[in-house]
């Protein structure tokens, strides 16, 4: 890849994702928020290719796909009205229809596509795929990470926000939100287990689940940030404070410090 692709990617992404904003504010609100999200998203992975040893052009295209993971998030919500993939499209593989659709990627080399292509179709989902080469693997990991990271800050955001004014902040909410917790999610956060989405019955539980992404964090790198954020704390503190959560922040607390004392 050229350096000069980077620029023209970034001009093909303002242009792309600004059709997408109208008279609704509800809307826009969302669409603003996804794209605040890429920024924040190429700033995490900035972060992460700094802390490893990647080549120039891996770098390069490590910045691509924090650019272009979310694209598929502008048609959805423009069309559904919800991020809820469950309830609407996969957003990751509509990624790829949009970038395929727009041609995005054609001036790439075949194996940076399929680099591309991949980590934009499988970055939301539960769990890693299997099969992949260690090359390819390597943006799937580093894009899971970087959104992981920034979601993390949006959401502590949120929740504060709501906290402080329950009534005067309109955000899409997906579950409802009452004061229990699945044992399911429970259990699964307690045991260190990834969480289907469609498992999750209340706001508690999503709560809970994106605690729980501590546990598929890929680099040490990023489990340090998670922790000099203090989000385990943080988002903890959003949660009913019962014996079975001070066992999570106990559990979690002990991987974190595992985690950290493993890395070079
Ligand atoms: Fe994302």
């Amino acid at each position: 890849m050229e350096p000069r692709g980077l620029d023209e990617l970034k001009r093909w992404f303002d242009d792309y994702t600004n059709r997408f904003f109208g008279q609704d504010e509800y809307v826009n609100l969302h669409l603003r928020m996804k794209q605040e999200h890429t920024r924040r998203t190429c700033e995490e992975m900035f972060y992460l290719v700094g802390r490893l040893s990647l080549d120039e052009n891996q770098m390069r295209v490590a910045e691509m796909v924090a650019l272009l993971h979310d694209v598929g998030r502008f048609p959805q919500f423009s069309l559904y009205r919800t991020y809820n993939d469950l309830r609407s499209v996969n957003h990751g593989c509509l990624g790829v229809e949009v970038l395929d659709r727009e041609g995005v990627l054609e001036d790439l080399a075949a194996e940076e596509r399929l680099w591309v292509r991949t980590a934009v179709a499988h970055h939301g989902q539960k769990a890693l795929p299997k099969g992949l080469d260690d090359r390819t693997l390597l943006f799937l990991k580093l894009i899971r990470d970087a959104d992981k990271l920034d979601i993390l800050r949006i959401v502590s955001d949120i929740y504060r926000r709501r906290k402080e004014d329950p009534k005067g902040f309109s955000f899409e909410m997906e579950l409802p939100d009452e004061s229990r917790i699945s044992p399911q999610v429970l259990n699964a956060v307690l045991n260190g287990q990834p969480i289907e989405y469609s498992r999750l019955r209340v706001f508690n539980d999503m709560r809970l689940c994106q605690i729980g992404w501590v546990y598929d964090l890929n680099f040490a790198a990023s489990v340090e940030r998670f922790h000099a954020r203090n989000y385990l704390d943080d988002l903890l503190g959003y949660l009913p404070q019962t014996p079975d959560i001070a066992e999570v922040r106990r559990r979690i607390s002990g991987y974190i410090d595992t985690r950290l004392a493993q890395q070079p």
